[in-house]
């Protein structure tokens, strides 16, 4: 049964996408794990990367997000899968911290799963 609902409604709009963001991002900061992969960003950097993860998330990415631009975005960063694992966790933990429901929450879930293969030691794509 659908909702008729977009992920984005689901989670609560505007201001709860607003709140899970700032709670996944100070997860991932506290993670010492995942330091590596962000160490000499700058916070609004950081920041924007967990907004643009949590919009490509809920289906509201525009066509820049896709798929065939992540490979792109991740090379050379060596993404190992278990820290791809950790951020993914990171983001049902913010998710359910704002009580988003957990058939929602596998949603989310299942939308990022089918980027690991381009996201997890990712290379860089030749005449790009
Ligand atoms: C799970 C799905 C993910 C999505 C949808 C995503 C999204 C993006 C996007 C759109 C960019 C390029 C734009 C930007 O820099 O803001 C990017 C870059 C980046 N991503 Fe991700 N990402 C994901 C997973 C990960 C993971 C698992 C890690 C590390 C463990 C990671 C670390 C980074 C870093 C370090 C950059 C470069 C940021 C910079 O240069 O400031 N991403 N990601």
């Amino acid at each position: 049964m659908s909702t008729g609902q977009t992920l984005y409604e689901e989670v609560g709009g505007k201001p709860a996408v607003k709140a899970i963001v700032e709670n996944f991002y100070d997860r991932i900061l506290a993670d010492p794990n995942l330091t590596r992969f962000f160490e000499g960003k700058d916070m609004k950097r950081i920041k924007s990367h967990q907004r643009a993860l949590v919009t490509v998330a809920l289906g509201g990415a525009s066509e820049t997000y896709t798929g065939k631009m992540m490979g792109p975005a991740h090379a050379g960063l060596a993404i190992d899968s278990g820290s791809f694992d950790r951020v993914l966790q990171h983001l049902a933990d913010a998710l359910t911290a704002r009580d988003v429901r957990p058939i929602t929450v596998e949603k989310v879930l299942a939308i990022l799963e089918a980027l690991r293969k381009d996201i997890v030691q990712a290379q860089p794509v030749l005449g790009q």
